[in-house]
């Protein structure tokens, strides 16, 4: 016999050749993945297939405690991490040497654990065990194949395959690592700045996130079934991450908003509603002093006798019928003062206050209720006066310009213009720049009733109480019937029960 290998037939040169056509498609395909753990089981089931194996396992090498780690080792039984160190057993060693091991009689080989066989029942007749290397030769895993199907070991030919899907896929997962530590980045960044933002507020403590959770939930089941408005819109699972960091983000420009408007509870800050009890105090002081000045005056030619008696229970009555005057006047300012949810009237009376005047400890005639008083406490709605209102709304001018600094990647790169349009109105009458409904995505769209809808539910605020589910959809809806909001997807937030979701997320205190 001569020692030359025949050369390999037509059948067997198809063969490779299809295979390796596989392998460039599979290549691709890995390359694709982004997800950790998706990348990990479609790297299993391809090198399964191309080696025609009946199990596979993939280990990851652990750098930082030289070990290799593997959750999906297939047929090894349980579903907990696997830790193997560097160097030892069958995979260590592969990792270590960088080299193929392909081994047709594990019961003859030392290095290999028989007692794995034992605890599930299974029995390995040939292992394939081959380095994932990265373009720089490092190894970043190693795969193993276990069992050729057709009952033989594993050729040359599949040592080569398998060491070239572990090439293909040592870069796909190092992409994968990668596209992993940027998300946590951006998951903690976005996170700092939650915090940054309810620090600020602590009354409105939980909105952006409970803003998520509600937004995404509707999103969810716009995908699952779309309305007939949004027969189109679905939301991958990029989308949903997207619009997750815009509902999280979207009030962060209230960093920008002066804190005690912030969190101006009533319509007069507490210096000026001290300012005005303190005039108060005064008219009532004034009140006692005229009423004495007259009594003396009466009391000094005569005594207790005669009309003097007369005179002072006189002046009795007058004060406190001025007493009590001033005691409603006081209850009233105090009512105009606390902020209402809905629109209110009512404070015609407030002209009338600013007709009366009282007399210092100068002897100088002062106003009872000045001009700036009147007018911020006849705010109908609220307890913002115009132009805290329009500081307040300045916020979403700065969450945009805040945003739009960073540099998303090309899935995020919606999210400015997202949070951008919270205060929009389909109407075209909302703020910052009442745009029309056109341009507001079905996102925003569903952020907007989401934000409307945790505002009005949220737990008590100084400023107000928190409204029942059931009255807070009444106000949606009423907005939405004066076609603010979008009909159709307040139609699903209240079909699916999104606000559900909130009671199952562990921040929600409520
Ligand atoms: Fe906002
Ligand atoms: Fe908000």
């Amino acid at each position: 016999m001569s020692g030359t290998i025949p050369p390999p037939s037509a059948n067997a040169l198809v063969r490779r050749n299809a295979k390796l056509q596989r392998l460039l498609e599979v290549a691709k395909s890995l390359g694709a993945e982004k997800n950790v753990d998706r990348l990990l089981d479609g790297i299993l089931h391809h090198a399964k297939d191309v080696v025609e194996a009946d199990r596979c396992s993939l280990f990851v090498v652990d750098r930082d405690k030289s070990e290799l780690w593997s959750k999906i080792a297939q047929g090894i039984g349980g579903g907990g991490e696997i830790r193997v160190p560097m160097g030892k057993g069958i995979v260590g060693r592969c990792a270590q040497t960088r080299s193929v091991i392909n081994i047709d009689d594990p019961y003859n080989e030392p290095s290999f654990n028989q007692e794995i066989d034992k605890a599930t029942g299974y029995r390995t007749t040939s292992i394939l065990t081959a380095p994932m290397l990265d373009v720089n030769g490092a190894c970043l895993g190693v795969l193993q194949a276990l069992n050729k199907k057709n009952g033989a070991a594993f050729t040359a030919e599949d040592e080569e395959l398998l060491l070239a899907l572990g090439g293909s896929a040592a870069v796909a997962l190092e992409n994968a690592f990668l596209h992993r530590d940027i998300e946590k980045l951006f998951d903690g960044f976005i996170r700092a700045s939650v915090y940054a933002i309810e620090a600020r507020d602590p009354t409105t403590s939980g909105h952006s996130e409970r803003v998520a959770v509600l937004t995404v939930a509707v999103a969810q089941a716009v995908t699952h079934t779309p309305p007939p408005e949004h027969k189109d819109v679905r939301f991958s699972d990029d989308d949903l991450k997207e619009l997750r960091f815009a509902a999280l983000l979207h009030d962060f420009g209230k960093v920008g908003v002066r804190e005690n408007v912030l969190v101006k509870a009533n319509k007069l800050y507490e210096h000026e509603l001290a300012l005005l009890r303190e005039r108060f105090e005064h008219a009532r002081a004034r009140v006692d002093i005229e009423a004495l000045l007259r009594k003396v005056a009466a009391l000094e030619p005569h005594g207790l006798a005669g009309p003097a008696r007369d005179v002072c229970a006189e002046c009795d009555r007058e004060r406190a019928r001025a007493m009590a005057e001033l005691d409603e006047m006081w209850a009233f300012i105090e009512k105009c003062n606390r902020p209402t949810v809905l629109e209110e009237g009512g404070f015609e009376r407030l002209a009338e206050l600013r007709t009366r005047h009282f007399t210092n400890g100068r002897g100088e005639e002062l106003e009872l209720l000045t001009e700036p008083e009147r007018l911020n406490l006849s705010i109908t709605r609220g307890s913002l006066n115009q132009s805290e209102r329009l500081e307040i709304e300045s916020h979403v001018t700065h969450t945009y310009q805040f945003l739009r600094q960073i540099p998303w990647t090309r899935d995020l790169r919606r999210i400015p213009d997202i949070a951008y349009k919270h205060h929009e109105k389909l109407t075209g009458d909302g703020y910052p720049r009442a745009v029309p409904a056109v341009e507001i995505p079905p996102q925003t769209r569903i952020m907007t009733i989401a934000d409307i809808y945790d505002a009005l539910t949220a737990k008590d605020r100084p400023y107000k109480k928190a409204l029942p589910h059931e009255k807070a959809v009444d106000i949606l809806a009423t907005e939405a019937k004066k076609g603010m909001l979008d009909t159709a997807l307040l139609q699903v937030f209240i079909e699916s029960q999104a606000h559900k979701k909130l009671l199952e997320t562990s921040f929600w205190e409520g």
